[in-house]
């Protein structure tokens, strides 16, 4: 007889559709995936008998369902489980995240690609590992409580939380991390800053940015990639899990690409409109690199030799040789170098796609499947 679990998805967007896809694909003789929820923003399918729901017609079914529950109806419906529950939050709504430490204490485990728990205050980070039993306080946790992993946080399908996680929990001491972690940022950089003998070297940055934009790479107003927020958002993640009580996404130096001038400009469009009229810094600092061999990159680095606060976590722009993996870097992949004692001068490095539907629902259904096999029953 196999083991199951109960699998409640909250979140049917790109990644939350893709999920539902790829679930279905699991091959398992060892354990049944049940989904007895499906929630989009203002509906939710459950199944009131925690039988499994059919999935072929999800989509459908959870159009005509009826009107979204809040976190504690949710709650409520979960804890009745015959099953082990398995919530996977593939929204980014940060109400939602912090209700984790509630949903771990009921025993309710959380997969999630979000980012939202992991990098807010210092506060919720805290009461979500402390309540979790996977948390660094697990011995003195309720052997009930649920298990949270977030893979899909940080470089989405990439192994880059659970590498990190496996080199301090093995005993390693993690010196540095570099990455370049947006997937929007790569490739503005990829393109403007290039090693390539037949790359443009006047390019503008503006042209740039709004080539990213046509071809669907930045969020519907750029100003959300470039303002650093979502590199700091992972930055916060990894710099946490290396050991540092970081406070907040928003508590270190994090470069914004947005020129000042620009600040309170309304629209995107006007935004976008305005932007060639600041071209200069950007060619200014590419024409250094160039000088020096160089090409420019946006990376964010926790470094853990230094006792200085202001110099332990950051965003900025950084120049690198044409040898450096970060400078051969193509299209919107991200890189993650890990420096540690035991690999010595050549970092541990992990590189790919760091965005997309199909791979971030590839890292949610692999914590999807570490955490049923040890609560399935
Ligand atoms: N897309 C990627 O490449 C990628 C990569 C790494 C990580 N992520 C992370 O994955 C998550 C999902 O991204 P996505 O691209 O799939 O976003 P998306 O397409 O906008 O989908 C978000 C989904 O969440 C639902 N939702 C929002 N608030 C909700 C709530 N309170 N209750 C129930 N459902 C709610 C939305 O409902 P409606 O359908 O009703 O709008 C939608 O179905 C985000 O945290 C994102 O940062 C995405």
């Amino acid at each position: 007889m196999p083991r199951a679990v109960n699998v409640a998805i909250i979140g049917a967007g790109l990644v939350g559709s893709a999920f539902i896809s790829a679930l279905q694909t699991v091959r398992s003789p060892a354990i049944t995936y049940n989904v007895i929820l499906i929630a989009r923003s203002t509906r939710a399918l459950i199944s009131k008998s925690y039988a499994p729901l059919p999935l072929s017609s999800w989509a459908a079914d959870v159009a005509a369902a009826p009107a979204a529950l809040s976190p504690g109806d949710i709650a409520a419906y979960l804890e009745k489980s015959p099953l082990p529950v398995i919530l996977v939050d593939n929204t980014s709504d940060e109400a939602l995240a912090r209700v984790y430490p509630l949903f771990l204490r009921q025993g309710v485990s959380i997969a999630t690609p979000s980012k939202k728990a992991f990098s807010a205050e210092l506060g919720l980070w805290n009461a979500i590992f402390n309540a979790a039993a996977n948390g660094p306080h697990a011995e003195t946790t309720a052997s009930t409580a649920g298990l949270v992993y977030h893979e899909a946080s940080c470089g989405a399908g990439l192994p880059v939380i659970s590498t990190l996680k496996d080199l301090v929990a093995t005993g390693d001491e993690v010196v540095k991390i570099e990455g370049i972690m947006s997937g929007t940022l790569s490739y503005i950089f990829n393109e403007y800053s290039s090693t390539s003998p037949s790359a443009a070297t006047d390019s503008k940055f503006s042209d740039v940015v709004l080539k990213a934009k046509q071809l669907g790479y930045t969020e519907p107003d750029p100003r959300d990639d470039l303002n650093g927020l979502d590199v700091a958002r992972k930055l916060t993640i990894l710099a946490r899990l290396a050991g540092l009580d970081v406070a907040s996404a928003t508590s270190f130096p994090v470069r914004s690409l947005i020129p000042r001038a620009l600040l309170e400009v309304e629209t995107a469009a006007e935004f976008l409109d305005k932007l060639p009229a600041h071209d200069d810094e950007p060619a200014k600092l590419r024409a250094e690199a160039a000088a020096e061999g160089k090409v420019l990159r946006y990376v964010g680095k926790v470094d853990l030799t230094t006792n200085v606060k202001k110099d332990q976590v950051s965003v900025d722009i950084q120049k690198y040789d044409a040898s450096h993996a970060f400078a051969g870097l193509s299209g919107s992949d991200n890189v993650f170098a890990f420096y540690t004692r035991r690999y010595g001068a050549n970092p541990l490095i992990v590189q790919g796609a760091g965005a997309g539907a199909e791979v971030t629902a590839m890292g949610v259904l692999a914590d999807v499947i570490k955490i049923a096999e040890r609560v399935a029953k």
